[in-house]
């Protein structure tokens, strides 16, 4: 765990408000980052905004913006979003930042003077809503394009192509020997099926200015401007190349700075429907460009909501800002965690977040913190009892399990894990009633026992739980009276509460909610 870790999330284009999708996405990449951090490793996490191209260029145009003011005034809101969804992400790249143009612009001319681009003429269909050549093969039985590429036109063109054939052997070969590489195995063999059926086709890698003036200028034509995908692709390298990572920066000609960390190449968290632009295209671009290619492509699946796809023309959506603001961040964080491993398609449905908040977060995970501390400020004034035991075993068996999930990336496993010592510890409290103890002198060794083994119990799962639910496990350690931050996982070897010490004050970490009126939502979602 000595090698840093760089992370990354997907770009999100800035054509409208964040909704669940982008929110996951950007969460269950946090609780990897952080989870990497608390196991020691060294973590950088980037997040940002792809705001060049077609589609954002039409939102602008549709507000009566140019597109710099659109973007710059949106922006806020998405940077909002990262902050109140309690990222710790290291950096946020916006995608017209001078920094990321300098990046894109080294790469494409680099791939330039090694002759890597041939000029052509397209001549065919065309989406300016996906900004994409559409062939023969997209149409639909009944001769029409998917609704999804919005109005088709056909377009006449020349253009800069970048061959992708002569490294199509060498990718097949680099994913068949890297059985990680992409994550999960169904999604690698989708590439792999791909890559053996179909001859690939030259990326057009340039847009004509005169159609579309939103994007970085060609550093070798001023009458194009760059594909935004190959533009969106590249914000992974800019970061570490513009602060002088040796292997991000050096093979692009750019200052390196010996001091900075080594720490390219990263592990990209993205969804299912850009993986092809991830695991060919973007592969692809670096070899040409002779940086090492990702460490890591892990794949999510999509979010519906009450069985139907996400959409803001059917206001079939879910805010995450709302969902945050009514019942906590922690909550949004918890459920869409646990919920959802990292792969299959999700449903959310507002019954089902409550259900999840009442039973694992207020009347489990909340009841046993409370009543721990509650009982050990009623009954032995605040004063932490000197060790026992009792609950060792099963919170090592906690901690291990989710400490190996974390490093495998099961997020959902991890937590699972944790609910075991969650429901352990509060069964322990019923077993042993330590409410009847209080009642009898002859038993208040066992009573300290018992108050000693649940806080540590609470202690322990306040470590293993930061990385999700960080602002929660947060409280728990003042609560505790620890001093810090819950952040390293090796701090969950039992014993670490000290007998003698005093606890703060109990306060309900999720307080209950009436259940949702009958005509009324359990949650406000949009
Ligand atoms: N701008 C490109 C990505 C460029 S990365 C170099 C893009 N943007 S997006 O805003 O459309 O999507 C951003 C991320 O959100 C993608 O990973 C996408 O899969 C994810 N999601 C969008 N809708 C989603 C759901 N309904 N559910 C889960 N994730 C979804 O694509």
């Amino acid at each position: 765990m000595s090698e840093p870790f760089y992370i990354t999330t997907a770009i999100d284009y800035l054509n409208g408000q964040p909704h669940l999708g982008h929110a996951y996405e950007k969460v269950v990449t946090d609780v990897i980052a952080r989870s990497r951090r608390s196991l020691g490793q060294q973590v950088f996490f980037l997040t940002g905004l792809d705001e060049h191209g077609q589609k954002v260029q039409q939102a602008a145009v549709a507000e009566g913006k140019s597109p710099q003011d659109y973007c710059d005034a949106l922006a806020v809101a998405w940077k909002g979003l990262a902050t109140k969804l309690n990222l710790s992400n290291d950096d946020f790249i916006r995608t017209t930042e001078p920094r990321h143009k300098q990046v894109v612009q080294a790469v494409l001319a680099k791939l330039h003077a090694q002759g890597e681009f041939r000029v052509g003429t397209y001549e065919g269909w065309y989406s300016p809503k996906e900004e994409t050549f559409l062939t023969a093969k997209d149409r639909l039985p009944d001769g029409n394009f998917p609704s999804s590429y919005g109005e088709v036109i056909t377009l006449l063109e020349s253009n800069y192509f970048f061959p992708l054939k002569p490294y199509q052997a060498w990718l097949i070969d680099h994913i068949e020997s890297n059985p990680d590489f992409i994550r999960p195995a169904y999604r690698r063999n989708e590439v792999l099926g791909f890559l053996r059926s179909e001859t690939l086709e030259d990326l057009c890698i340039s847009r004509p200015k005169a159609r579309l003036a939103w994007g970085i200028p060609l550093p070798f034509d001023p009458e194009y401007v760059t594909y935004v995908w190959f533009d969106a692709l590249t914000n992974y390298v800019t970061v570490p190349a513009s602060m002088g990572d040796a292997g991000a920066a050096g093979p692009l000609g750019l200052p390196v700075r010996p001091e900075v960390p080594p720490l390219w190449p990263a592990v990209h968290v993205i969804g299912k429907d850009i993986l092809k632009f991830h695991t060919v295209y973007w592969p692809i671009m670096l070899k040409a460009a002779g940086l090492a290619v990702p460490r890591q492509v892990l794949v999510h699946g999509w979010w519906q909501k009450d069985g139907q796809k996400l959409s803001k023309t059917t206001g079939n959506v879910v805010d995450p800002v709302a969902v945050v603001d009514d019942w906590g961040v922690d909550a949004f964080r918890y459920y869409v965690t646990r919920e959802l491993d990292l792969g299959p398609d999700g449903n959310w449905t507002d019954a089902g977040f409550a259900a999840r908040y009442q039973a694992e977060l207020a009347n489990g995970l909340g009841n046993l913190v409370n009543r721990s501390l509650k009982m050990l400020k009623s009954y032995r004034a605040g004063k932490v009892p000197a060790r026992s035991d009792a609950l060792a075993a099963d919170a090592t068996k906690a901690a291990e399990a989710v400490k190996a999930a974390y490093a495998a990336f099961e997020l959902q496993g991890a937590l699972i894990a944790a609910w075991e010592l969650v429901n352990r510890a509060n069964k322990y409290v019923e077993e042993t009633a330590p409410f009847k103890m209080a009642k009898d002198p002859t038993q208040a060794g066992r009573l300290d026992e018992v108050l000693y083994s649940l806080v540590e119990a609470c202690r322990i799962l306040a470590v293993l739980l930061w990385p999700v639910i960080p602002e929660t496990a947060g409280k728990i350690y003042t609560q505790l009276g620890l001093a810090g931050a819950p952040d390293r996982l090796e701090s969950t070897s039992w014993g670490g509460m000290v007998a003698g010490s005093e606890v703060g004050e109990p306060q309900p970490l999720f307080p209950r909610r009436e259940p949702a009126a009958k005509d009324g939502n359990a949650c406000k979602t949009a």
